[in-house]
């Protein structure tokens, strides 16, 4: 399918407005030059609305105009304390008139004085919770909050962490169609795609979109947790299918069309190492490019090892998709780690 048809496939699907897009595509001059090879960005570090844009603007077009056509009043959501997700969520909130609730892991422990995205939570005056890291007793926790509130006739919407539903997946069925575009437009036409994922919700859209347009064009696909590799792809295969069927076409995925990456997060989750630290300066002192030491640094981290161990065919044109998260920057030291 074209662009353009797959663009009409996506216009049933209400979005409200609030991120900027197309997000800038650009080369990477100096380090194209430095590692001889042909890289470019998508700069989704760039959707909005403030300052601190990412992926998940792209979900939350889709979900706050859900929750503004459902009537919602409150919005749960979930994630670690220095969730992007979360943050992002409680910025699309507030622009929608929308009250966000919070349901934050303490994976890292917080410190006393809020740091970075916990920072801005509070400056957006989210309702705050921080529970200890058990997803289950989270969830149990969120939800009596949410009968509580439904019984006194208010109306709760419920965004899952990360945005990880095909409804938020459509963001990036458009952001695919967008890169395309914007790839053709420029002459650009990248062979290899590199992406952080976590929940798997912006993997699943940019596989659909890239089903649907039958592109060859392979997506790499950096973990940033210790997940369990086959378990994960059946998952995001799943999640694929599922926004491919919302979208109301009989196209398929199946496992072996993912790559799943998982030698660039160790030691873990919210946990630094050596060359995230390496990755995330030289985008920086090359192309004054900020990453973080979460997710999109560890992404850039597995793009570099690729690139300079000849594990990508010589020639390659690579594509760096940003997905935001430079908040990190500025979190606990532990999450920090040693990049100064
Ligand atoms: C900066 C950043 N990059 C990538 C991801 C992964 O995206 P997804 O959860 O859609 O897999 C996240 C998720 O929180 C993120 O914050």
């Amino acid at each position: 399918m074209k662009t353009n048809e797959i663009r009409e496939l996506l216009r049933r699907f209400p979005k409200a407005p609030v991120g900027f897009f197309p997000t800038p595509l650009q080369r990477l001059d100096r380090l194209s030059d430095e590692l001889g090879a042909e890289l470019w960005i998508k700069r989704d570090d760039f959707t909005g609305i403030g300052l601190f844009g990412g992926n998940k603007i792209r979900k939350l077009q889709f979900f706050m105009a859900d929750a503004l056509a459902k009537g919602a009043e409150y919005v749960f959501t979930f994630g670690a304390t220095q969730s992007n997700h979360a943050m992002q969520t409680a910025t699309a909130c507030r622009r929608c008139g929308l009250k966000p609730v919070l349901y934050l892991m303490s994976v890292v422990e917080p410190d006393e004085f809020p740091r970075a995205n916990l920072l801005l939570d509070r400056v957006f005056d989210a309702e705050i919770h921080i529970v200890p890291p058990d997803f289950k007793g989270m969830l149990d926790a969120a939800h009596e909050q949410i009968a509580r509130l439904e019984a006194e006739g208010h109306k709760c919407y419920e965004i899952p962490g990360g945005g990880a539903a095909p409804l938020g997946s459509l963001g990036y069925v458009e952001g695919w169609c967008e890169l395309l575009d914007q790839a053709e437009a420029a002459g650009f036409a990248p062979d290899f795609i590199f992406h952080a994922t976590g929940s798997g919700g912006t993997l699943a859209g940019l596989m659909a979109g890239r089903t649907l347009s039958g592109s060859k064009a392979k997506l790499m696909s950096v973990g940033v947790g210790a997940d369990e590799p086959v378990q994960y792809i059946k998952n995001a295969a799943k999640l694929t299918n599922e926004t491919l069927s919302l979208l109301g076409t009989d196209a398929r995925v199946g496992e072996g069309d993912f790559t799943f990456l998982t030698d660039y997060y160790g030691p873990g989750y919210e946990q630094p190492n050596a060359g995230t630290d390496e990755a995330i300066k030289l985008l920086a002192s090359r192309e004054g490019i900020l990453v973080d030491p979460v997710y999109s640094g560890k992404a850039f981290y597995g793009l570099l090892d690729h690139v300079r161990s000849g594990k990508l065919p010589k020639g390659s044109r690579v594509l760096f998709w940003h997905t935001g998260g430079a908040t990190s920057l500025f979190a606990e030291p532990e999450i920090i780690g040693k990049i100064v």
